[in-house]
């Protein structure tokens, strides 16, 4: 695990940070094949610090960073009363969770989640989050496959002229 590594919950001052790690982790995962004008533009606009900003003050979102000394290295993102189009009991949505490359596997990711659902049981006892994940980011897929979570719909991330196939995944009922 990297040193001082901790976990708390992000704060308005976080925002700038915030968008420069989405961006990192962002085009590090999907813009695989160089950087289109769909990416580009999606990038700026979705990943802008406004927008973190914005996500940080929302009362209906919870956002959670991972912090190695100083500096940001992973963030993850919830947010309440989204109901999964495949199961209405889950209603808490992880809508981010992102690990800067250079951290991955020491555990923060897991940490990240943990912290999620947790925050989850808060808003209602035993709830479990659900969350979309792209079909072919094999990675994300078996690192929640591995945290007990489990495929229950399918759904499409359009970008530009793409449809993008996602995995709709249900986590663990877990009782702590
Ligand atoms: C997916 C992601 C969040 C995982 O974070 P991470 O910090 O690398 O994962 P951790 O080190 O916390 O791993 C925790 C556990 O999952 C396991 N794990 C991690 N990656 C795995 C993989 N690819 N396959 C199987 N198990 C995996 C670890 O072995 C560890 O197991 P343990 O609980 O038995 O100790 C990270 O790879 C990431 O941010 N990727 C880029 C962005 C992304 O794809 N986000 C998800 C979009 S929905």
């Amino acid at each position: 695990m990297p040193p001082k590594l901790s976990i708390r919950v992000g704060r308005s001052d976080d925002a700038s940070h915030l968008a420069v790690l989405a961006t990192q982790v962002w085009l590090h995962t999907y813009a695989t094949d160089g950087i289109s004008a769909d990416i580009a533009g999606y990038v700026l606009q979705e990943l802008a610090p406004e927008k973190y900003l914005r996500t940080l003050n929302d009362p209906t979102r919870r956002v959670f960073v991972a912090q190695s000394g100083a500096n940001l290295v992973g963030l993850a993102v919830v947010k309440f009363g989204t109901a999964c189009p495949e199961d209405q009991h889950a209603s808490t949505e992880l809508q981010t969770l992102y690990v800067q490359e250079h951290f991955i596997g020491h555990g923060v990711g897991k940490l990240l989640l943990r912290a999620a659902e947790a925050e989850a049981r808060q808003q209602q006892a035993n709830a479990m989050l659900w969350l979309t994940v792209n079909a072919k980011n094999t990675r994300a897929t078996a690192f929640y496959a591995h945290q007990g979570y489990t495929k229950v719909g399918t759904t499409y991330f359009t970008l530009g002229e793409g449809n993008h196939e996602n995995h709709v995944l249900i986590g663990p009922n877990a009782q702590a």
